[in-house]
This record gives C-alpha cells, sequence and structure tokens, in this order.
C-alpha cells in the first residue's frame, strides 16, 4: 500500500455532523443580518497580491508573514484572501456602490487563509463571517455593528462573551500618541522583552500584547492613546458607548486593544470568549475611514466586523439543529419502479431514502429502526406494494406507488 495523504497542517474537515452545526449557525446569523438590512456578497478566494498590500498594510503580520502568494500562469502575483474588508472595498469600488444609497450593508461568509502556527482555535484555513457598513460616518453605525454581531453570538448561545471596544482616534493623533509610546518603551529599554524593544521603531502599540512579565510592568505607566484623542472622535467615541448602553450591551473600554490590521481609524472593538484558551477572540473589527481611498476609491467611511465560526462554535455557539426526519425507507432490490417511488414521494415533499447497500428485508427493517424512518415499503412479485409503520407497527397491502405515497403523506398510521 501506498502512505496515506493527510489533510495540510491547520486546516479541517468539516464532517456532516459539524456540518449541520455551521448551517444551523449561518441561518441563525443570517436572519440577524438581513433582519438589519444587511445583504450577502462574495468576493473571489483570491486577489491580486497588491490588495492586500495596500489594504490590509505591509507592516502587518498578515502581509509580512502569513499570505498565501503565488503567481499564476500568467505572471500575476495572486493571494488567496487572509481577510474580507480589503476585498469588500474593491468590490464597492469596482461596481460603483457609492452611488447606491448610503450606506452600503454587505455580510459574507466563507474561508479565509492565513499562514499561523496552527493550534487550537487557530488555523491555516478557517471561516469568517463578516459584515461591512460603508458610506456612512455616523457613530450610530459603529454602535449597530456591534451590536450585531453580539446579538449573533448571544443567539447561537456562544458562552462567556465579552465585548471589548476603544478608539484609536485619526490617524495625527495616533502618531503624536506614537511617539510618545516610544519615548516611554524607550526610557524604559532595559525592562522589555528583546522582541518587544526590537518592535520600538516598527509596531510599539505591540508592546501591550506582551505576555513578558518585565514588559507587562512597563506598560502599566505607559501613555494611554485616550488620552491623546482629539474633541471630535472623543465625541464620536462617547456617542458610540452611549448608544450601546442604550441598546443594553455590556461593554468594557479597553484603551489597550491592539488590532492587526493596519486600515482601522477611531472605533476598534473586539468580542472575546472566556470559554477558550489562548485564542479566544471570536471576532473583532472597528471603523476604517481610509481604506476605500488606499485601494483607489473616493474618500469613503467604513465601518465593520469579522468573526471566526470555528472559535464560535467551540464556544458553544451551535444553536439547536435537528436532522431532516426519514419519512419512508425503500426496501431493494432497486429497479425502475422502486427508483420511481423515492422519486415521487420526495417530489411529494417527504423525506426518502432507497436502499442501496442490498440488505434483505429484516436487514432494511432494521436499518430503518437505525436510522429511525418512519415507514418501509417494498414490492411484491405481481407489482402491488406492502407499507409498514414503523412506530405503530401496523402493516398493509397498497396498490400502487401513488398509493404509497398517498399514505405517507396522510400518515400518522394506516
Ligand atoms: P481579524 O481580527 O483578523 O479581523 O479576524 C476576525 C476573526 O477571525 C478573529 O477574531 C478570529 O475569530 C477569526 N480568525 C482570524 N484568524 C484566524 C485563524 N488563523 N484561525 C481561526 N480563526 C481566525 C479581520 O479579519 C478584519 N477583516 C475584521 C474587520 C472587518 N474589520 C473591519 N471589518
Amino acid at each position: 500500500m501506498s502512505s496515506k495523504v493527510q489533510a495540510p497542517r491547520g486546516t479541517q474537515d468539516v464532517l456532516p455532523e459539524q456540518a449541520a452545526a455551521r448551517a444551523a449557525f449561518e441561518t441563525r446569523a443570517r436572519e440577524v443580518l438581513e433582519q438589519a438590512g444587511y445583504a450577502r456578497i462574495e468576493t473571489p478566494i483570491f486577489e491580486h497580491t497588491e490588495l492586500f498590500a495596500r489594504g490590509v498594510g505591509e507592516s502587518t503580520d498578515i502581509v509580512q508573514k502569513e499570505m498565501y502568494t503565488f503567481d499564476d500562469a500568467g505572471g500575476r502575483s495572486l493571494t488567496l484572501r487572509p481577510e474580507g474588508t480589503a476585498a469588500v472595498c474593491r468590490a464597492y469600488v469596482e461596481h460603483g456602490m457609492h452611488k447606491l444609497a448610503q450606506p452600503v450593508k454587505l455580510w459574507y461568509l466563507g474561508p479565509f487563509f492565513r499562514y499561523e502556527r496552527a493550534q487550537a482555535g487557530r488555523y491555516r484555513q478557517f471561516w469568517q463571517i463578516g459584515a461591512e457598513a460603508l458610506g456612512s460616518e455616523d457613530p450610530a453605525v459603529d454602535a449597530e455593528t456591534i451590536l450585531l454581531l453580539a446579538t449573533i453570538l448571544g443567539e447561537v448561545g456562544a458562552r462567556g462573551i465579552q465585548v471589548r471596544v476603544s478608539s484609536l482616534g485619526k490617524l495625527s493623533s495616533r502618531l503624536v500618541y506614537r511617539e510618545a509610546l516610544q519615548a516611554h518603551l524607550r526610557a524604559n529599554a532595559e525592562r522589555l522583552s528583546e522582541e518587544v524593544r526590537g518592535r520600538i521603531d516598527l509596531n510599539p502599540l505591540r508592546a501591550f500584547d506582551s505576555d513578558h512579565p518585565g514588559t507587562q510592568e512597563v506598560m502599566r505607566t505607559a501613555p494611554l492613546l485616550r488620552d491623546f484623542l482629539e474633541p471630535d472622535d472623543a465625541e464620536h467615541f462617547a456617542t458610540v458607548l452611549a448608544l450601546l448602553d442604550a441598546a443594553g450591551v455590556t461593554y468594557e473600554v479597553d484603551p489597550t486593544l491592539v488590532r492587526g490590521l493596519d486600515y482601522y481609524a477611531r472605533t476598534v472593538f473586539e468580542i472575546h470568549s472566556t470559554e477558550l484558551g489562548a485564542q479566544s477572540a471570536l471576532g473583532g473589527g472597528g471603523r476604517y475611514d481610509g481604506l476605500v481611498e488606499q485601494i483607489g476609491g473616493p474618500p469613503t467611511p467604513g465601518m465593520g466586523w469579522a468573526a471566526g465560526v470555528e472559535r464560535i462554535l467551540l464556544a458553544g455557539g451551535s444553536p439547536p439543529h435537528a436532522t431532516p426526519p426519514v419519512d419512508l425507507l425503500v426496501a431493494g432490490p432497486v429497479g425502475p419502479d422502486q427508483f420511481r417511488l423515492v422519486a415521487d414521494a420526495r417530489r411529494a415533499g417527504l423525506g426518502a431514502q432507497l436502499d442501496l447497500a442490498g440488505r434483505s428485508l429484516k436487514g432494511v427493517l432494521k436499518q430503518a429502526n437505525r436510522i429511525d424512518a418512519r415507514y418501509v415499503a417494498w414490492m411484491h412479485e405481481d407489482a402491488t406494494w406492502e407499507l409498514k409503520d414503523m412506530q405503530g407497527g401496523e402493516q398493509v397491502a397498497v396498490a400502487d406507488a401513488d398509493a404509497v405515497v398517498r399514505d405517507v403523506l396522510r400518515g400518522p398510521s394506516l
């Protein structure tokens, strides 16, 4: 025998029992989003590499080391999408959606790819559900999108939910803040971890994420961005919080919240679950008012989020779901009559299956109990049928296939 071929590291098969939980999650999430006026969009799995380099940001981990990038046979550099926001903005520009009534509210669900260290809750192919609202600066958009993700997580039963919000302000205030933070880090450089020290110039904010004790101590007295916000940004943030209060969303203001993408301005947020280990973020997002322009479109404000489907399911976020009932199991041997009967039964709206394993009648009845089939039908040599109610135990002779379908439809007892 040749050696077994296995799935690549960091990928997962979705087996039938997990598929049912996912479908139930998707149904509930879609209802919440569509009730709020979000329409579905799907963008391609691969895009020009440039979209992510410009959109997500050259200095991010995602662009520097996590993208699946390849040249196609025509010599174009393409990348498997690591996230959805840049592509939704590209589609907004490409399809002239700025001419529609604003904001344009879109949601998506599909696979995304990042070359990350695989562990529980962190995969190289994972699914995200996301929502983006483009074309409005209103702080109500920020509050509403946050409310929608919190609502979805609540509705599907994800446990241990914690909402964290913060504001990054404008780029200009962030630059002033960045210098203040760099000065603080340099003044305490000898107490920092080597990694944080090496990133003072490139990404000083990352120091807030460190689990190194010395660094954590230095960060306790670090300047905070909220003290550097300009008045209009501070007011925007205060309105977002007041609206979340009005909607009864419990949250924590976390001035140290760091997002792994460059495009954010003003509001950022994450929703975590205490049920998960190190990878506790179920979802996150924020406002990205400069992104559409960054990729060549007209100045357009935007706000949105994405959440990891596998993590939501790990946190218990799978609404109750039932497998569809088997109303009728038709015994073999399978010939045109048996085949026609199941086709007719399904056309009439019944859950109908053929025995495709060549079982004896006794074996088919056993199988019917195993799959909880309500009725079993088999044909006699004279082309009349026999129908057995597996719950009541009654068995009747039936003239033809049409009568079998009629009897099963009429149920419950013969
Ligand atoms: P993100 O925080 O990079 O944001 O990803 C959102 C969520 O996707 C995470 O909270 C996590 O649940 C899930 N996720 C990310 N990477 C992985 C992974 N390797 N394995 C499993 N799950 C993962 C974004 O992607 C932004 N596009 C969100 C956004 C939308 N911001 C504005 N609009």
